[in-house]
């Protein structure tokens, strides 16, 4: 069974994502302590001002994240807010928990007054397609270039 929280009900989970983290974006906190990347979690831990991180669980275990902010690295200040930080632990993958996770963030900018919501990826495309946001266009990030995403709530 999977269940979604906020992050803030669920500090305890905070080492095993900055693992995660990490390991995925080994260049991107190379810089960073486990104090600073701890602390900087703690910063997402709220139920109703942005930054907003939820957490998901499968059968109880930690399975995945997901981040409502106002604006993320190399995000144009006009797309806002948006989705991001999103994150789904290895042996629980392919199993619809990202869509899950991509839901309860739209959910959770309805309910925080907001109409359209905004996401850039590299990797969630499809995720994004199937749940009807619309591409707009590829923006240049560092060495990447992600698509940014819009979705009418
Ligand atoms: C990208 C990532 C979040 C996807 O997580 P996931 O939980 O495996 O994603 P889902 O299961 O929801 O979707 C994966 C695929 O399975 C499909 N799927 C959805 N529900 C499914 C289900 N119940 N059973 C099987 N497959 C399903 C999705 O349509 C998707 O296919 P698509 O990519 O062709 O659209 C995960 O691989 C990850 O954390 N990667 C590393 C970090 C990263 O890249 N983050 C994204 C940054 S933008």
């Amino acid at each position: 069974m999977l269940t979604i929280g906020f992050l803030a009900d669920h500090l305890d989970t905070i080492p095993t994502l900055t693992k995660w983290f990490r390991d995925q974006w080994s260049d991107y906190y190379s810089d960073w302590s486990q104090a600073e990347m701890e602390q900087d979690f703690l910063e997402d831990a709220s139920h109703n001002r942005l930054p907003i991180r939820l957490v998901a669980f499968e059968s109880g275990e930690l399975a995945g994240t997901i981040i409502l902010r106002e604006n993320g690295d190399g995000m144009p200040p006009e797309f806002q807010p948006e989705l991001g930080g999103l994150f789904v632990a290895e042996s629980h993958r392919g199993r619809g928990i990202a869509t899950e996770l991509v839901r309860a963030g739209m959910r959770l900018a309805l309910d925080q007054g907001y109409e359209t919501v905004y996401a850039t990826t590299v990797s969630a495309a499809g995720i994004l397609e199937h749940l009807g946001w619309e591409f707009i266009k590829t923006v240049v990030y560092e060495d990447s270039q992600p698509a940014l995403y819009r979705c009418k709530l």
